[in-house]
């Protein structure tokens, strides 16, 4: 086994460190995030920290990287109108979907420089990523800051569900292989599982 101290971990490389810390917990959700600015402006931006908060009342949330060097425009423009929408990455948008990470200007819709196409439904404010195979619609509901390095966690209120049929199984699980959805582990590297095991509902001793 390699050994990492505390002091060592301080120590590292920049872009090793970030590497390291980023995929030692393993694999994360690949989804992202559909805003549009009071202006009318849409954006769409990679996401791998969202996570489930509870199922009643139904929450998500999202660690926000500090927003003081530069401006997110996800969190602006949710704090702007207190809507967006979590699209599942698939299969044949992982390069675009890796792309919108780039730091674009806040006019500049990233929407206007990949392939990955708005999709607009029931009258709601933000845009979805057309043909994602799982599409939510969100309401901000509160942050909450992270002192320690000025992270913020966004929690949000799923509003609707809009899902391929074929992912979808009796009891509510999504079968996210069917849709090829990817997960991600570290900062860049996208893989598609093939197969799951699904346990049982587990109680003491047996
Ligand atoms: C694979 C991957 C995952 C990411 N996950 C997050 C994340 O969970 N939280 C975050 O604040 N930024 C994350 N980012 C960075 C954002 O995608 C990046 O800051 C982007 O420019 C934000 O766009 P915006 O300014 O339009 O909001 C991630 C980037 C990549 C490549």
């Amino acid at each position: 086994m390699i050994h990492y101290s505390e002091e060592d971990i301080e120590d590292l490389d920049k872009v090793f460190r970030i590497n390291l810390v980023n995929s030692c917990t393993g694999y994360k959700s690949a989804n992202l995030i559909g805003t549009k600015s009071n202006e009318g402006i849409p954006n769409v931006a990679v996401f791998s920290s969202i996570v489930h908060l509870g199922s009643n009342p139904p929450l998500l949330g999202f660690f926000l990287r500090p927003t003081e060097i530069f401006p997110r425009n996800t969190y602006t423009n949710i704090k702007e109108n207190g809507v967006y929408t979590i699209n599942s990455i698939y299969r044949e948008i992982i390069d675009d979907s890796h792309h919108t990470s780039a730091k674009y200007d806040k006019n500049i819709s990233e929407f206007s420089v990949t392939n990955l196409e708005e999709e607009y439904i029931n009258k709601i404010y933000p845009p979805f990523v057309k043909n994602s195979p799982i599409k939510i619609e969100m309401k901000f509901i509160e942050e909450i800051k992270i002192k320690v390095n000025k992270c913020k966690l966004i929690v949000g209120k799923i509003v609707s569900l809009h899902l391929e049929k074929k992912m979808l199984e009796k009891d509510g699980f999504l079968s996210l292989n069917k849709g090829e959805i990817p997960t991600i582990s570290g900062c860049d590297a996208y893989s598609i599982p093939e197969d799951y095991d699904r346990k049982k509902y587990q109680k003491p001793n047996k």
